[in-house]
């Protein structure tokens, strides 16, 4: 069983896409443990993005995130990880598949609508970022989990 953070960013929020960006991962079967409408912090999002640092892209990255609220979500499910990323396509939605979230409703790198965590690893360091214990409802009894997984 794995975990991983998604967020819903600003673009998407601001564009009226919250359910059916939610809808896809339900639909794809993964179980949401922690769901919350939340302002990110310039502090929040500088640890939530210190591997990008270093880049060029770094100030306006934490600008993006920063800008308006966003939905995060902790889900988790059998290879939840590549299942999430798959499900929300590549990094560069011109280039992300048909079916997939950006490949269906994004067009560039700087507007490309939702995160999720790229490791297991760092699926359970972003979802503790997010969210405390007292917020998530790991392993809650689905009743359609016998049929999904
Ligand atoms: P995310 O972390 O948001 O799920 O996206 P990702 O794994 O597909 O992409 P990653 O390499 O982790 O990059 C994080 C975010 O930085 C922005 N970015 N801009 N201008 C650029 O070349 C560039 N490259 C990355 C994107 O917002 C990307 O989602
Ligand atoms: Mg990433």
């Amino acid at each position: 069983m794995e975990r991983t953070l998604i967020i819903i960013k600003p673009d998407a929020v601001q564009r009226g896409l919250i359910g059916q960006i939610i809808t896809r991962f339900e639909q794809r079967g993964l179980r949401v443990i922690g769901m919350k409408l939340i302002h990110v912090t310039r502090e929040l999002a500088e640890k939530h993005y210190a591997v990008h640092k270093e880049r060029p892209f770094f100030a306006k990255l934490v600008d993006y995130i920063t800008s308006s609220p966003v939905i995060v979500m902790a889900l988790e499910g059998p290879e939840a990880i590549k299942a999430a990323r798959t499900t929300i396509g590549s990094t560069k939605p011109f280039e992300a598949a048909a079916g997939t979230i950006r490949g269906d409703f994004a067009l560039t790198v700087d507007y490309n609508l939702v995160h999720g965590s790229d490791s297991p690893e760092n699926g359970v360091i972003e979802v503790a970022n997010f969210f405390t214990d007292a917020e998530l409802l790991p392993g809650w009894e689905r009743s359609t989990d016998k049929w999904i997984s």
